[in-house]
C-alpha cells in the first residue's frame, strides 16, 4: 500500500499536467502577459501580479495607485507602465495623492535604469545632487516643447540621472517638493522632447 502510494505522488510529481501554474497568462486586450507575469490564480507566478481590468492590463504599486502597462518585452524581464497624467490648470501628476510612485521593496520589481526622470513644479529646498535643475537640462527643453499650454511650462524643473539608486523602488511627487513628474525611457538627449518615448520602465526578477 505505501508503495502504491509513493509512486503514484512520484507519477503526480512527474507528470506534465502538474504543471499547470507554470502557465503563462492569456492576452490582456491586445498585450501578451508572459510568465511569470500574473493576472490571475491559474496562470503565472502569483509573487508577479498584474491585473487586467476591462482589456487594459495595469500595474498596482505599493500606494494603491493603477498605472497602465503600454507594453512588455519578456526577453528583457521589462514592461513600461504610463506615467501619470499631468492637469493642464495645476502642475500636479495624478499620483500625487498617494506621494508618486513607489514600489514595494519586497517584491520582484524595481525601476530601471533606463528611465530619465523629469520633475516638474520643484520647491527650492529641492535643489539638491543628483538632481539637474540647471537652466539647461534636459527638463527645460521638455517643458518649453511639451508642456506648451500647460501650468507646468514655467515651473521650476530638475532632471534625474537613470542611474541613480534613488530611482529603484520609487519617483517622488509631493507639495513642497516637486508636485509633478515624467519620465523618458532609453532617453536621446540629442533628439526632440516630442520623439522622446514617455513611460516608467520596470524590471521583474527572474523567478530562480
Ligand atoms: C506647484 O506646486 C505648488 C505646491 O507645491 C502649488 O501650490 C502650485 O499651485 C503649483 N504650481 C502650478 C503652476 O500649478
Ligand atoms: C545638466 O544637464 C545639461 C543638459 O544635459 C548638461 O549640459 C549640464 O552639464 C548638466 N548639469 C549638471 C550640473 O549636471
Ligand atoms: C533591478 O533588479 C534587477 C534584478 O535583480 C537588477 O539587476 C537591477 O540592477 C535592479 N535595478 C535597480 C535600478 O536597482
Amino acid at each position: 500500500m505505501v508503495i502504491v502510494i509513493v509512486s503514484w505522488v512520484i507519477l503526480m510529481l512527474a507528470s506534465p499536467t502538474n504543471v499547470a501554474s507554470l502557465a503563462a497568462c492569456s492576452k490582456c486586450g491586445n498585450i501578451e502577459v508572459p510568465y511569470p507575469l500574473s493576472t490571475n490564480d491559474n496562470c503565472g507566478d502569483s509573487r508577479y501580479k498584474v491585473y487586467c481590468n476591462n482589456d487594459i492590463l495595469e500595474f498596482l504599486s505599493a500606494q494603491g495607485f493603477y498605472y497602465k502597462i503600454l507594453s512588455v518585452n519578456p526577453s528583457a524581464n521589462t514592461f513600461i507602465i504610463s506615467p501619470p497624467t499631468i492637469a493642464s490648470d495645476i502642475c500636479y501628476s495624478s499620483d500625487l495623492i498617494v506621494g508618486g510612485l513607489k514600489l514595494d521593496e519586497k517584491s520582484p520589481f524595481n525601476i530601471s535604469t533606463h528611465n530619465t526622470v523629469m520633475l516638474l513644479n520643484c520647491s527650492d529646498n529641492i535643489l539638491l545632487s543628483p538632481l539637474n535643475c540647471s537652466s539647461n537640462s534636459l527638463c527645460r527643453q521638455f517643458e518649453e516643447k511639451v508642456m506648451e499650454g500647460n501650468v507646468c511650462k514655467n515651473t521650476l524643473c530638475c532632471t534625474f540621472l537613470k542611474d541613480s539608486s534613488i530611482t529603484s523602488h520609487r519617483i517622488r511627487a509631493r507639495v513642497g517638493g516637486c508636485s509633478a513628474y515624467t519620465s523618458v525611457v532609453d532617453l536621446n538627449p540629442g533628439s526632440s522632447p516630442l520623439s522622446w518615448k514617455y513611460g516608467i520602465e520596470l524590471q521583474w526578477l527572474p523567478t530562480n
